[in-house]
């Protein structure tokens, strides 16, 4: 490429939705956007997914609710939220001002209840898709009884498809032996693309006291600790479905949403790295813009899914 090329294009589309580009801020990580207002420019994210919303607030669990382990660290939030109706009053209109491209993490006990949030934020100005979390890892009744059975999964998709036209992305667990069968499930319910990865079912100890160090016992496992896991589970993903993937598990530079990329995913989202460096954004960004420069890839879509896993094949002597 010469200086007088085009800068590379980072739009991607996610079915019915365009973004600016493919790095979104992932649920829980980035709160509900506007507290991180005055760090990072939000109408430069390609979205912001904010925090998982039930129909009433919740308090979510009693601390400690987070550990730090090698590479990563443990949650069990427990889903501490506002409920979606002040979430439509109070956050969107500053999230409408500030041109954030808003993704809505649904949370629900029952179907009834991921219907009734999706309706109510489909009613509302400003809400760009809905990412359905049936993923939680935390909370008893928190959306991953869904997500761990092929006939949930189909049951929850296939009821929210039904009240809405927004974009639904179901955020898959990788709590399960073959999340493809998941995707593929979603897929046929009318998903119009997947999210993965969701954090890991974990535990640590403290021997002194021979107690769990969470709460709640068990929580999430996130960060980089995770990332090869999750890059293996988008690769299984993009090779089953058709519908666009968004990737995450351990993103903390561009290399690493690079590697997403190539696996099959679309788009890429950012969570525990927020909490280390909550200016990563415009570094990510600035790298997969040189990364594609550097490569003369004139879009980031044209790299999605394009990992050579044939074995390089020596070419003849003499050729
Ligand atoms: C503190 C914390 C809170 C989270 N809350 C949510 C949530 O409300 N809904 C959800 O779908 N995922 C939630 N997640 C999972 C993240 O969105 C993401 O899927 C996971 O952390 C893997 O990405 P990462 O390694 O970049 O953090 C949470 C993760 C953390 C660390």
């Amino acid at each position: 490429m010469t200086s007088s090329t085009p800068a590379p294009d980072l739009s991607v589309r996610l079915g019915p939705l365009t973004l600016r580009n493919p790095l979104m801020a992932a649920s829980g990580c980035f709160g509900y956007g506007v507290e991180y207002a005055e760090l990072v420019d939000l109408s430069s994210l390609g979205a912001v997914v904010v925090k998982g919303l039930f129909l009433q607030e919740r308090e979510g669990h009693p601390p400690p609710r987070i550990v730090e382990t090698p590479a990563g660290m443990l949650n069990a939030i427990g889903l501490q939220g506002i409920g979606a109706r002040r979430f439509v009053s109070e956050l969107l209109p500053p999230l409408r001002e500030r041109r954030a491209t808003v993704v809505v993490n649904v949370c629900g006990t029952t179907i009834d209840e991921y219907v009734e949030v999706s309706r109510i934020l489909s009613d509302a100005e400003g809400v760009a898709a809905i990412e359905l979390n049936i993923s939680c890892p935390n909370i008893r009744e928190g959306g991953l009884q869904f997500g761990c059975s092929l006939q949930g999964t189909d049951a929850v998709v296939a009821a929210v498809r039904q009240v809405t036209r927004l974009p639904i992305i179901p955020k898959l667990t990788p709590n399960v032996t073959d999340v493809a069968s998941f995707a593929l499930a979603a897929e046929r319910a009318g998903a119009d693309a997947v999210s993965l990865v969701n954090t890991f079912l974990a535990m640590a100890i403290d021997v002194e006291t021979r107690r769990p160090k969470l709460s709640n016992v068990m929580g999430g496992l996130s960060g980089p600790a995770i990332r090869p896991i999750a890059v293996r589970m988008v690769y299984e993903c993009h090779q089953t479905v058709k519908i666009p993937i968004i990737g995450m598990g351990g993103i903390a530079s561009a290399e690493d949403a690079l590697e997403f990329v190539i696996a099959g995913a679309s788009a890429v989202q950012i969570g525990t790295a927020n909490f280390v460096d909550p200016l990563i954004w415009p570094k990510v960004l600035e790298g997969l813009t040189s990364y594609l420069k550097r490569h003369a890839i004139p879009t980031i879509a044209d790299l999605v899914g394009t990992v050579a896993t044939r074995p390089v094949v020596a070419a003849p002597a003499g050729a």
